[in-house]
C-alpha cells in the first residue's frame, strides 16, 4: 500500500526542507510539494512536526549469555522498545564466547532474531578467538552479509582476545574490507586491579569504576589504535567513556589511523555517583567501561558536537534487579550492562538538541546517518531520499514526558534513566513504509524486521 507523509519538515544531514514524502513498496519514491496520493493511500499529516530518517543504534545486546546469566530481552521485546523510541534499525553484537564455535554461534544469534524482530537489524560478528578455522568461518559470515567484526580487549578468558588474535583478526579484516569494532579496556590491568580491591575488602559496586579506571580504557584504546596503525585496518571504538580514551583515539586519528568513535547514552547522562549508590541502586548502574567522573560528560558532548565522536549508541544490555544481585557480595559478579534502547533518541534530542549542545544536523548524523555509512547500510538506511527504505520518524517536538520503568517496553524491571524529563517523541514510526508505532504505542506487525545484508566498505 502507498503511504503519504504530508507537509513535515524533513531533516537529513545537510538539508532541512518542508515537503511531502511518498512511499510505494517499502521505498521512498517521491519527495516534493503537494504530492497527490491515490484514494487508497495511507495519509499522515506531519504539519508542525520534524521528519527524521529512522534512527540506527549501532550497538545493542539482545541475546547475550554473559556473567553467569542472560540479558533479558528477546528480539520481540527489544525491537518493539527500539521502535517506540524511534530506532528502526539496530546492530546486535553476536557474541559467542571463546569456548563456542564461531559459525554455530553466528547461526544461533541469527535464529534468535529471525521472524521475531519488528525492526530491521544486522550483526557485528565477535571474534573471541583466532584458531585454524577462524578465517574460513569469518569469510562465510562476511559472505552472508555481516560485514563488521567485534573484538573485546576486556573480559579475559571469556570474550577477550590476546594480541596475536587481535592482529590476525585485523589483518584479515583489512584484506576483506571489513570494519572492526572494539571494546577497549586492558584486560590484564582490570584483572589485577579487581584482585587488589577485593583483597582489601572493597566489594561494593562503588569499586567497579576504580577497578577499570580511565587510564585502563585509554591504554586499551591506544593499544587497539596501534594495531590498526600496523595492519591498516579500519576500527571503531565502542562505548568510549572518558577524556583520556578520547585523547588516545584522536591522537591516533591525527597520525592517519582509520579509527572511529562511538559513545553511548549512559556516559553522556549518568556519572559514577550513580554506581556509588548503596547496594542494588549502585548495581543497576554497573556497566563497562564504567560510568565516569562527571567532568567527562562535557568533553563527550563537545566531541560529539564536533563529530570527533562519530555515533551515539546505547550498548543496550538489560538485566533485572535480581540478576544484578548476583554481585551482592562482590562487584566483579554484577552483570555488566545498562539498557537504553527505548530512550536513546528522546534523551539525546532533549539533552543534546534542546539544551543547545548539538545542532539538529549532528543529531541526525550521530543517531542515524553516520552509523549507516560506517556499517554499509547507507543510503538504504540513515537518510530520506528517493530509493531509500521508507524508515521514517515523524517527531513531535512539543511532547513532554518523564522516563519511567512503569511505562517501559524493554523486558527488564528498572530504568537507569528513571525520572529524567524528555522533550520530544516519535509520534509515527515506519519500517519500510509500514506504520509500526503511533503515539508511543506499537501498532504494527511483529516479526516484520529483516536481517540487513551488508557489503564490506572499508578497503
Ligand atoms: O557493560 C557492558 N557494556 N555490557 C555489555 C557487554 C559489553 O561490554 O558491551
Ligand atoms: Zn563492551
Ligand atoms: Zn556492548
Amino acid at each position: 500500500m502507498a503511504l503519504l507523509i504530508r507537509n513535515g519538515e524533513i531533516v537529513t544531514v545537510g538539508s532541512r526542507v518542508q515537503a511531502d514524502i511518498y512511499v510505494e513498496n517499502e521505498t521512498v519514491t517521491r519527495i516534493g510539494k503537494d504530492i497527490e496520493a491515490p484514494p487508497n493511500a495511507e495519509i499522515i499529516d506531519a504539519t508542525g512536526k520534524l521528519v527524521f530518517p529512522g534512527f540506527v543504534d549501532p550497538h545493542v545486546h539482545i541475546y547475550l549469555p554473559f556473567m553467569a546469566t542472560f540479558a533479558k530481552d528477546t528480539h520481540e521485546t527489544g525491537s518493539i522498545a527500539a521502535l517506540i523510541g524511534g530506532t528502526t534499525t539496530y546492530i546486535e553484537m553476536c557474541c559467542p564466547n571463546r569456548n563456542d564455535d564461531a559459525l554455530e554461534g553466528y547461526q544461533l544469534w541469527k535464529s534468535k532474531a529471525d521472524g521475531e524482530s519488528a525492526c530491521d537489524y544486522a550483526f557485528h560478528m565477535s571474534v573471541t578467538k583466532f584458531v585454524k578455522e577462524t578465517e574460513s568461518q569469518l569469510r562465510k559470515i562476511v559472505a552472508d552479509g555481516t560485514a563488521s567484526f567485534k573484538l573485546f580487549l576486556a573480559y579475559k578468558n571469556f570474550f577477550g582476545v590476546d594480541d596475536a588474535e587481535m592482529y590476525q583478526t585485523l589483518e584479515l579484516a583489512k584484506r576483506l574490507g571489513v570494519i572492526v569494532t572494539a571494546h577497549c579496556e586492558n584486560a590484564e590491568l582490570v584483572a589485577r586491579l579487581q584482585q587488589k580491591l577485593l583483597a582489601d575488602g572493597r566489594t561494593g559496586p562503588e569499586w567497579h569504576e576504580p577497578s577499570r579506571p580511565e587510564s585502563v580504557e585509554a591504554e586499551g584504546t591506544g593499544h587497539f589504535a596501534t594495531f590498526l596503525e600496523n595492519t591498516g585496518a579500519t576500527g571503531y571504538v565502542v562505548h568510549l567513556s572518558c577524556e583520556k580514551a578520547l585523547h588516545a583515539a584522536l591522537a591516533a586519528k591525527s597520525r592517519g589511523v582509520k579509527i572511529h568513535v562511538e559513545s553511548v547514552l549512559p556516559h553522556f547522562l549518568l556519572d559514577k555517583t550513580y554506581a556509588e549508590r548503596p547496594g542494588i541502586e549502585g548495581m543497576k548502574h554497573v556497566m563497562s567501561p564504567p560510568l565516569r567522573a562527571k567532568r567527562n560528560q562535557a568533553v563527550l558532548w563537545d566531541a560529539l558536537a564536533l563529530g570527533s565522536i562519530d555515533t551515539v549508541g546505547t550498548d543496550h544490555c538489560p538485566f533485572d534487579t535480581e540478576q544484578k544481585l548476583l554481585g551482592k557480595d562482590s562487584f566483579v559478579n554484577i552483570p555488566n550492562g545498562i539498557p537504553g534502547i527505548e530512550n536513546r533518541v528522546n534523551l539525546l534530542y532533549t539533552h543534546g538538541v534542546k539544551r543547545g549542545r548539538l545542532d539538529l544536523d549532528r543529531f541526525v548524523d550521530a543517531a542515524s546517518t553516520r552509523a549507516a555509512k560506517l556499517f554499509g547500510l547507507f543510503p538504504r538506511k540513515g537518510t530520506i531520499a528517493v530509493g531509500s527504505d521508507a524508515d521514517l520518524v515523524v517527531y513531535d517536538t512539543n511532547y513532554r514526558g518523564v522516563v519511567s520503568a512503569k511505562s517501559r517496553h524493554v523486558n527488564n524491571d528498572y530504568n537507569a534513566f528513571e525520572g529524567m524529563e524528555t522533550e520530544g517523541r516519535a509520534s509515527v514510526v515506519t519500517v519500510r513504509g509500514m506504520v509500526q508505532v503511533r503515539d508511543g504505542k506499537f501498532v504494527g506487525e511483529r516479526g516484520r524486521g529483516k536481517m540487513l545484508k551488508r557489503e564490506p566498505n572499508h578497503f
